[in-house]
């Protein structure tokens, strides 16, 4: 086909996504003397990461006096936790730099201009969250994520950034196997534009949207997870998608709308329609926490007023069991009247509340006319976060990839199958910082490679044809049709009969895909933007359920109904691999790395 004219723009680097690892990214990379772009799907600054509200995860040890404290916290437990949390499936090396390396990033947040809560010593305030043994999560009010991405955008202008904004990027360009830059379209216009770059970082966050309801925002479509797999990244631990326990449910057009984990962790009860504090049923407390949460509400009451007491409540259990038992709870007929259950925080008064979760007030004030400091308010699990993505190697996150390299929630192996809040801010900075420096080595060691043109003509053919064609399919009826599958069957209990419709269905409208149909040309058209995206979302979910129904086991958040037990012999040593096998997915066990003696000693320690 003829080409019609394109911007051009050449850069050492290019980073994928403006949220807090590609900010991270760019700052690492231009301090390595490397010219940077940026290119973001939205405006800089409307990020996911500000959906991070409760904390960032380091072991600073600050809360010295308080109730409970974090006295004792270190690497070593903040290590432990985030592996016993992730059900051992998580990459040891990648937890390790983490753990070690999340606080002094937080600590250079703090230079950058981060102004976060202080304790009355003047140290960083922390907060408790689930599966974190001490107060561990750093935390500006409940909008951390929020004064994350302020001070990086400032701290990533002030280092000089070209900043590339409303382009979506939809394929990686290739010099035979190395990645050479990146090719996409303004989605003002729809005209084209070329990336040329010697290293490409993608950052460009999950990829909740193929699903109803979601805490993700319009961009979470998948662009970069499988801009990355169609260049030959291999994929890792997809099954892992991270239902947040508390949702909004109420009402209908909020349904989805995160609640921070900072809610109970200020104190937040969760309860049934009974009235019952239902986490503490002990069921829902599995072997390995036993003893270490309180056991009765009273007991879990002490934690809130007695500053020796130190056995938080089972509401502070990591996210997967917590969503779990929200979930057993409304089947068994003690949901709400709007079928999620209550969270209640009414009982710290309306002046902590209004200090310690002044957006949490605004929300339900503003959206549900709720005053959470008189009123529960209503809950269900939210898709959150994906646990899985592109496989990284820990030290300088490069993928199978030459030339590409991967941070944040597009990347995978750091989580294992589930996250524990607060762990992705620290994600972020920790392996942004590290993917800015591994591009910029390759950018140092490489020159531009050669572009093909002609690996164009497909991408525009693609993307041309729904403009093009006099007949197809509305993409959002597709995607409508993709999230009521994936949120019937590939959802928080699965099944293998389950998964097999959901599998069934997502092929059948991959088929009914190849040809969509959209009015219009391409100047300012959100239809035509949802024909790419769904293409994306329909092979992401393709590889999501062909990896749960794989997975035969229990683990983190895969929940199988049909395998409700955990198999440590097999399934805890094996983590799912997907790749491109010529079109079709390819999914194979690959053996977790063994962990040195030196770090079975840290966790036999930490017990
Ligand atoms: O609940 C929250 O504030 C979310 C935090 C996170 O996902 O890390």
């Amino acid at each position: 086909m003829a080409m019609e004219p394109y911007d051009t723009f050449e850069y050492d680097v290019l980073v994928v996504g403006a949220g807090g690892a590609g900010l991270r990214a760019v700052i690492a990379a231009r301090e390595a003397g490397c010219s940077v772009g940026v290119v973001c799907k939205s405006l800089l600054g409307k990020a996911h990461t500000v959906m991070a509200e409760g904390g960032v995860a380091a072991a600073l040890s600050n809360m010295r006096n308080p109730d409970g404290g974090s006295e004792g916290d270190s690497w070593k437990t903040h290590f432990a936790d985030t592996l016993k949390g992730g059900a051992y499936l998580n990459n040891w090396r990648t937890v390790e730099i983490f753990a070690k390396e999340a606080p002094e990033r937080v600590l250079e947040l703090e230079q950058y201009g981060a102004v976060f809560d202080r304790t009355p010593e003047g140290l960083i305030a922390q907060r408790p969250f689930g599966g974190h043994k001490y107060r561990r999560l750093n935390h500006v009010g409940d909008r951390t994520g929020l004064e994350l991405i302020r001070t990086m955008q400032d701290k990533a202008v002030g280092v000089g950034m070209n900043i590339h904004m409303e382009v979506t990027l939809t394929r990686l360009l290739m010099d035979g196997d190395r990645v050479i830059g990146a090719f996409g379209y303004y989605r003002e216009t729809g005209r084209f534009v070329i990336f040329k770059a010697k290293a490409v970082v993608l950052a460009t966050g999950g990829w909740g949207r193929m699903y109803m309801y979601t805490s993700n925002s319009w961009e979470g479509t998948g662009d970069g997870l499988m801009m990355g797999y169609e260049a030959g990244a291999e994929l890792l631990d997809m099954e892992m998608i991270q239902f947040h326990p508390t949702g909004m449910i109420w009402p209908p057009g909020m349904r989805g709308i995160l609640v921070t984990e900072g809610v109970r962790g200020e104190g937040g009860f969760l309860k049934n329609s009974k009235g019952e504090r239902f986490m503490f049923t002990p069921e829902y407390t599995p072997e390995r926490y036993k003893g270490q949460f309180a056991e009765t509400p009273e007991e879990g009451m002490k934690w809130l007023d007695d500053k020796k007491a130190n056995r938080r409540p089972p509401e502070l259990l990591p996210r997967d069991e917590v969503a779990r038992a929200i979930y057993k709870e409304i089947l068994a007929g003690r949901g709400t009247e709007h079928g999620g259950v209550y969270l209640d925080v009414s009982h710290r008064g309306a002046d902590y509340i209004k200090r310690k979760l002044p957006s949490m007030y605004e929300q339900f004030h503003e959206l549900g006319d709720i005053d959470i400091t008189k009123q529960p308010m209503e809950v269900f699990p939210t898709i959150h976060y994906t646990m899985g993505g592109i496989k990284t190697e820990p030290e300088t996150c490069s993928t199978t990839v030459k030339g590409l390299f991967a941070a944040g929630e597009v990347a995978a192996g750091l989580h294992g199958a589930n996250r524990l809040g607060g762990n992705s801010l620290s994600d972020i900075i920790v392996f942004g910082k590290r993917a800015g420096e591994g591009a910029a080595q390759f950018a140092l060691n490489h020159s531009h490679g050669t572009l093909d043109a002609a690996q164009l003509d497909d991408e525009i053919d693609l993307l041309l044809s729904p403009l093009e064609s006099t007949r197809g399919e509305n993409p959002y009826t597709v995607h409508t049709e993709l999230q009521e599958t994936m949120q019937k069957n590939a959802m928080i209990a699965r099944t293998e009969e389950g998964l097999k419709e959901a599998l069934a269905k997502v092929l059948e409208l991959q088929e009914r895909a190849v040809h969509l149909k959209v009015e219009g040309d391409r100047c300012y058209n959100p239809g035509w933007h949802a024909a790419r995206d769904v293409r994306f979302m329909l092979k992401a979910s393709e590889i999501i359920v062909r990896c749960a129904l794989d997975r035969k086991e229990s683990r983190g958040a895969q929940w199988r109904l049909d395998y409700p037990d955990k198999d440590d012999a097999y399934w805890g040593k094996h983590n799912l691999i997907a790749s491109d096998n010529g079109g079709e997915v390819k999914v194979e066990p690959r053996r977790l790395p063994e962990m040195p003696e030196e770090l079975k000693q840290v966790l036999a320690e930490q017990g």
